[in-house]
């Protein structure tokens, strides 16, 4: 069994309104409301880097589920925004968290649905050898997009969330995982230099381009409804429930017309989506964990609560969780 015995969120304090970026960039309020519900977002301080984001997150999830350092067995980051090229973000919490010599690795380059499909890696491992694995999804984006192109920038956040999950009773029981892949769709969200098709060099660093995103916005708009969707449903036929067994879908916060669509196509409730896009924009990896442990502060889940997870991110992939508290 793979229990949720702990669960953490941190964003950094610096606030960064749609105002604040009309003074930077050609935007408005106005286009940004009204295109992706995002009014907010908060960015890391320059000192922050994302391990100190996710040693945030990691501390007060082990600290929920009443455990120290010592007691986490293995380590999973799910980012795409590392503290370094090489070795991995997972190497530094460990050490900073100051964990023993257990494993601990990234799933790196799956966007935005990192965090689901490290549920579903940890849970495998959990089957294998019963451990407590602490799972991470970080991001710092503000680092790393580009401040000049309008149509990013606006729409991302820094965040991290974790959980720890462990063989003995918990807060939650992970009921079961679906996760896919389209890799014929690599082309639809990418950002390309800096590996070995593309290398970071001289030319892509006069022109930009080590930070360009290439987002068909109105493709993964779709895919994402799509997917995101279907996973629910899939999670749900797995372990035999309906929609109406559930009280709240945590999506991944892309933006509010996505979420939207996704309610829509599922036929859900207000009351049964969670949405704080509008807080913190979009924050990759970090936004399903960190929205999981916020719905659970602000009392937005109450034990005897099924709880799907589900995410969407380049690749394309996709993955929902089923969660019992
Ligand atoms: N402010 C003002 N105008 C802008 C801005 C901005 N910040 N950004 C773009 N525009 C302009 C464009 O230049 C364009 O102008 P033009 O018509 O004169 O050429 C116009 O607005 C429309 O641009 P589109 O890109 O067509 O806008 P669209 O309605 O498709 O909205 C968006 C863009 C929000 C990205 C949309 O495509 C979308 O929701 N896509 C889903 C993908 C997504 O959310 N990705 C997030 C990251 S991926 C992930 O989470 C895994």
């Amino acid at each position: 069994m793979a229990a949720i015995l702990g669960l953490g969120g941190y964003v950094p304090d610096r606030v960064m309104t749609n105002e604040d970026w009309s003074e930077l960039v050609d935007t408005d309020d106005e286009w940004i409301t009204a295109r992706t519900g995002i009014k907010r977002r908060r960015f890391a301080a320059d000192d922050e880097a994302t391990v100190d984001l996710a040693a945030h997150a990691a501390t007060k999830a082990i600290n929920d589920a009443g455990l120290v350092a010592d007691d986490i067995d293995e380590i999973i980051v799910a980012t795409d925004t590392p503290e370094a090229y090489t070795p991995d973000t997972a190497s530094f919490l460990q050490h900073r968290l100051g964990c023993r010599e257990v494993p601990a690795y990234d799933l790196g380059g799956s966007g935005c649905a990192g965090f689901v499909q490290a549920l579903d890696v940890a849970r495998a491992r959990m089957l294998l050898q019963p451990k407590r694995v602490l799972v991470v999804g970080v991001e710092l984006i503000s680092r790393l997009m580009s401040w000049e192109d309008r149509s990013f920038c606006v729409l991302f956040g820094d965040a991290a969330g974790a959980t720890v999950l462990g063989p003995e009773d918990g807060q939650a029981t992970l009921l079961d995982v679906v996760a896919g892949t389209d890799g014929s769709q690599t082309d639809i969200l990418t950002l390309k230099t800096g590996g070995t098709r593309h290398p970071f060099n001289a030319a892509s660093l006069a022109s930009g381009a080590y930070h360009r995103l290439d987002m068909d916005g109105r493709r993964v708009f779709r895919e994402a409804v799509h997917r995101m969707s279907g996973a629910v449903r899939d999670v749900l036929g797995r372990i035999d429930r309906t929609l109406e067994d559930v009280a709240l879908v945590i999506p991944h916060q892309a933006n509010k017309r996505i979420l939207d669509a996704v309610q829509n196509q599922l036929d859900v409730a207000d009351e049964q989506v969670y949405v704080n896009v509008h807080e913190y924009g979009n924050t990759g990896s970090a936004t399903v964990p960190f929205a999981l442990w916020e719905a659970k502060q602000n009392g937005r889940i109450s034990a005897g609560d099924l709880v799907i997870l589900t995410a969407f991110g380049a690749g394309f992939h996709w993955a929902a969780a089923a969660v019992q508290f």
